[in-house]
């Protein structure tokens, strides 16, 4: 297991689907991990059965990083059940509310940085990240920052490096072997050291909010839960809400570079059916180019591309195998997506596949579903709807020259990245005409 993470475990993991079959079963240490690599599995068990998969598997390092309180680590009691509801029906009024005005602004402020790098070749991945942040930070702190503020750096260094040192090999071991855990484990004390860090900024954070008392997410869910539960639900949306969004729109880009002219399309569509102005989200059915390219994007590298393990919490059954209560499941969405039983030529590049009726979003789950959906959903599609749209309208994305394409295998952790690349966003001047 150890040996397959160091590659590309999704591409693995696909690979031995390939051999095995849609649903297969792994042993790690004392661990039975059952993996799920088809749309159909993935649905019996997410969706059809999801009281009987939505536990979390109860882990060594995950109930130390996670102080027992997160939602995304959490396993599924009626507090967790209660947790999540809080913040789902938080994030909801926010969506109705702000959340429009509020990615709109970042779109903006996006464009005015990128204007100002005036063609030249940039890596863009941090203001990427800085766009996608500042959008929870906003929701849950009502702040705001530059790539310059050193909070923000000390925010997402912390996060950023708890996230890796979590996908490594060194820190899994520890939950799937205990008697690793007697030995000395420099990760694990640069891990426990890091989420010490990350409570004492959160917490500053925190602090800051309840004197200023403005009207924003964790408002609703302070009055209702324990501090704990407030500090974790802001590190999962933070920790949930950044380096995904972040990393999806670094893929686009890249994927663009590869075929200009869907590029073009887009631009094309944006500038006929609106007109030269910015859209709305609520036109995003008269865009069915820049949904075709949003989809094809999350199919081809879902950003959580393995989501999180689930855990079954009684006895069941998936594709009609037996499967014991406390076994962890794995959702290959990666897989899933590049089922060739589903998607005809499944590792190209084609978001005309979903205009052309060669591509079903039923069979797409970029957000897991069921009980464990991501909790962010509806945050993320506004976002990665209104930041591409805003992007292609205002900008061309072009290669530097005599430079390659940038490689889309990608770099696989808890979040599929891609490898860093330099891209020249070129003004669109005199929109559309
Ligand atoms: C969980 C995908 C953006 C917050 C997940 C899961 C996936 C996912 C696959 C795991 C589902 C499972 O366990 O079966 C994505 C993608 C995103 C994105 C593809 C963007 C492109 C966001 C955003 C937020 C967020 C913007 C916060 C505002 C969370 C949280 C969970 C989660 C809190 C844990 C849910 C739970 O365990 O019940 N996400 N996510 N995500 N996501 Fe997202």
């Amino acid at each position: 297991m150890m040996e397959l993470g160091r590659d590309h475990l999704p591409i693995h993991l696909t690979n031995l689907a390939q051999r095995y079959g849609s649903i297969y079963r792994l042993i790690c240490g004392n661990t039975t991990i059952v993996v799920l690599s088809s749309s159909e599995v993935i649905r019996e068990a997410l969706v059809k059965k999801w009281s009987d998969f939505a536990g979390r598997p109860d882990s060594f390092t995950g109930s130390i990083v996670s102080a027992g309180c997160s939602i995304s680590l959490g396993d599924y009691t009626e507090v967790w059940r209660a947790h999540r509801r809080m913040v789902h029906s938080a994030l909801q009024r926010c969506c109705q509310k702000s959340l429009h005005e509020v990615i709109e602004r970042h779109a903006l402020r996006m464009r005015r940085v990128l204007m100002d790098y005036k063609g030249t070749a940039v890596d863009l991945s941090e203001d990427f990240t800085v766009a996608a942040s500042n959008v929870i930070t906003t929701l849950a702190f009502g702040k705001e920052y530059d790539k310059s503020s050193l909070e923000l750096q000390q925010l997402h260094s912390c996060l950023n490096e708890i996230v890796a040192l979590w996908g490594s090999s060194w820190i899994s071991a520890l939950d799937s072997f205990p008697l690793l855990r007697k030995l000395p484990n420099p990760v694990f004390a640069r891990l426990l050291k890091e989420v010490v860090r990350r409570d004492d900024i959160i917490q500053k954070h925190l602090s800051d909010y309840k004197v200023g008392m403005k009207t924003m997410i964790l408002k609703v869910v302070m009055s209702m839960l324990t501090h704990t539960h407030v500090h974790m639900a802001t590190v999962d949306l933070l920790i949930g809400g950044t380096e995904t969004t972040a990393a999806w729109l670094n893929w686009t880009i890249a994927f663009l570079l590869h075929r200009p002219e869907v590029q073009s399309r887009v631009y094309e569509e944006l500038c006929t059916v609106l007109d030269g102005q910015y859209p709305k989200y609520s036109d995003r059915h008269r865009l069915p180019v820049l949904n075709a390219l949003i989809h094809e994007v999350l199919r081809l590298r879902p950003v959580a591309p393995l989501a999180v393990p689930h855990r079954a919490i009684r006895d069941s059954s998936i594709a009609g195998y037996f499967i014991p209560k406390n076994t962890v499941i794995i959702p290959n969405l990666f897989g899933a997506h590049h089922d060739p039983a589903v998607w005809p030529d499944p590792y190209s590049f084609r978001p005309e596949r979903f205009l052309e009726g060669g591509g079903s979003t039923r069979a797409l789950f970029p957000f897991g579903g069921g009980a464990r959906l991501c909790l962010g959903e509806s945050v993320a599609k506004m976002e990665l709807f209104l930041f591409t749209a805003y992007l292609l309208r205002d900008f061309e994305f072009v290669l530097p020259d005599k430079v390659p394409a940038p490689d889309l295998k990608g770099v696989a952790s808890v979040v599929l990245k891609v490898k860093p690349f330099k891209v020249i966003a070129l003004p669109r001047l005199g929109h559309c005409s």
